[in-house]
């Protein structure tokens, strides 16, 4: 009997405080609204300040979110940013894949910089994790596919997806089990050591290969944990939760211009997929892009534009943070990220980069696609028709003068507010923040 009422009371302990939860939690699921690279480090890194758990919820070492704070630059692949604020839990969940030797690198450089890891980072034993094959599967197909090919970061992201669609992949929680990890590892070298033969390609060494994943095996064991269990349970104590997105929502498994993707769900409901945080517990989507638009790889790119590029270039601007590549460059979008406010269900946005359009005399947005005599007000599924398609702009007055000493909106010139405003109302959704620069203190809340 008395054992029933405590049972009782810690359920109606529970309902209560979900109750309340509604009117104190704001779980905030933050993606990108173009081809990635939108400046999402950044805007997590300021909005980091307002959560207590910030979750990377896909990809793997594709990503390279840069942040800059004072004169340090540190450029994350796999941590989530909110380790750079002091006493933030960082979760790397479940729908991402790891490459465990890269991710203890990238640990060691933080610590080296004074970041403080230990009891702040959490790794979930479901993620899957990225092995040599991979990479060398990514690189083959690459090579293979010849002037078709997709320009993939080469980090083995999407055979490690393939593996876990497919259902022979390893994940950390056999990673961090020695008997385990040996006997998985030597089935799926022998296997995958055939495909690299039938590619022409070196076959690898089980010993060396077990070597260097149990040495980073036993430096990662300690932050590997069921975080499924442990998210749920800070919603359930109204927690602010920040579910930072990598790459972008056309670089989308699903939703991206196809094959020209990631090969993970890159719009928010891979936020909780990848955590397994349901979707009744998120409470709004923020959307971050670019006051222009940018992408790495091929595949189509409507308004690229080599005259914007050329201009961003020359400022130092717009190379990768991952691979170093020049970005591909051009006009700011609205067809894609009218597409992208739809499918994530965007309700704030967030414009980074207004500084890079400083210098410009006139600026072009695109409004909607011409393709023979056929008007397009979304992207055209068929990559073949997206490729030809003609942008149709609108154009606006540049402010040709600095914006990265604004920090207010009555700072900004009334033509980059003009600007900013249109690009929001073309997009569906409402501004509320603007980046002016990649320092923390160059942002603007509206
Ligand atoms: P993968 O993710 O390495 O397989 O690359 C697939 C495509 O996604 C390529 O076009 C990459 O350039 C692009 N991509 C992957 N990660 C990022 C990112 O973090 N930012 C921008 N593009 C990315």
């Amino acid at each position: 009997m008395r054992r029933l009422r405590a049972w009782k009371q810690i359920w109606l302990g529970r309902f209560f405080s979900c109750v309340s939860l509604k009117f104190t939690m704001a779980n905030t699921i933050l993606v990108g609204a173009q081809w990635g690279d939108e400046g999402k480090g950044k805007i997590i890194d300021v909005l980091t300040e307002r959560a207590d758990i910030v979750v990377r919820t896909q990809g793997g070492n594709n990503a390279g979110h840069t942040v800059l704070i004072g004169k340090q630059k540190y450029v994350l692949h796999l941590v989530p940013s909110g380790i750079l604020r002091r006493g933030k839990k960082c979760v790397i969940g479940n729908g991402v894949v790891i490459d465990p030797p890269a991710l203890v690198e990238e640990i060691e450089g933080l610590k080296r910089l004074g970041v403080r890891v230990d009891g702040n980072l959490f790794i979930s034993e479901t993620a899957h994790i990225v092995l040599p094959y991979h990479r060398l599967l990514d690189e083959q197909r690459e090579a293979r596919k010849g002037k078709n090919k997709i320009g993939t970061t080469k980090r083995g992201i999407g055979p490690a997806y393939a593996d876990k669609a497919a259902r022979t992949g390893l994940r950390m929680i056999d990673l961090v089990d020695a008997g385990r990890f040996a006997e998985l590892l030597r089935d799926r070298i022998r296997e995958n050591n055939e495909v690299l033969k039938a590619f022409g390609a070196k076959a690898l060494s089980f010993a060396k290969v077990h070597a260097i994943y149990r040495e980073a095996g036993d430096k990662l064991r300690r932050f590997v944990t069921n975080t499924v269990v442990m998210l749920n349970e800070a919603v359930r104590r109204g927690k602010d939760i920040l579910f930072e997105g990598a790459q972008g929502t056309f670089l989308d498994i699903d939703h991206g211009t196809y094959p020209f993707v990631t090969s993970s769900n890159t719009t928010a409901g891979g936020a909780c997929t990848g955590s397994g945080v349901p979707p009744n517990r998120m409470h709004k989507v923020i959307g971050v892009m670019k006051a222009y638009t940018t992408r790495v790889g091929e595949g189509p790119f409507p308004t690229e534009s080599v005259e914007i590029g050329d201009m961003l270039h020359a400022l130092g601007r717009e190379f990768g943070a991952t691979t170093g590549r020049p970005r591909r460059c051009g006009w700011f979008d609205s067809v894609v990220t009218r597409q992208a406010v739809m499918i994530n269900g965007i309700d704030e946005l967030a414009v980074t980069n207004l500084d890079g359009l400083d210098t410009l005399e006139r600026i072009k947005v695109c409004v909607g696609y011409r393709h023979g005599s056929k008007l397009y007000a979304h992207v055209p599924n068929d990559g073949r028709v997206l490729k030809e398609c003609q942008p149709v702009y609108e154009e606006f007055q540049g402010w040709q003068c600095p914006t990265n000493k604004a920090r207010s909106w009555q700072d900004l010139p009334v033509r980059a507010r003009r600007y900013l405003e249109a690009i929001a109302e073309l997009s569906g959704s409402r501004l509320s923040i603007v980046s002016v620069g990649p320092d923390r203190e160059e942002t603007i809340f509206l």
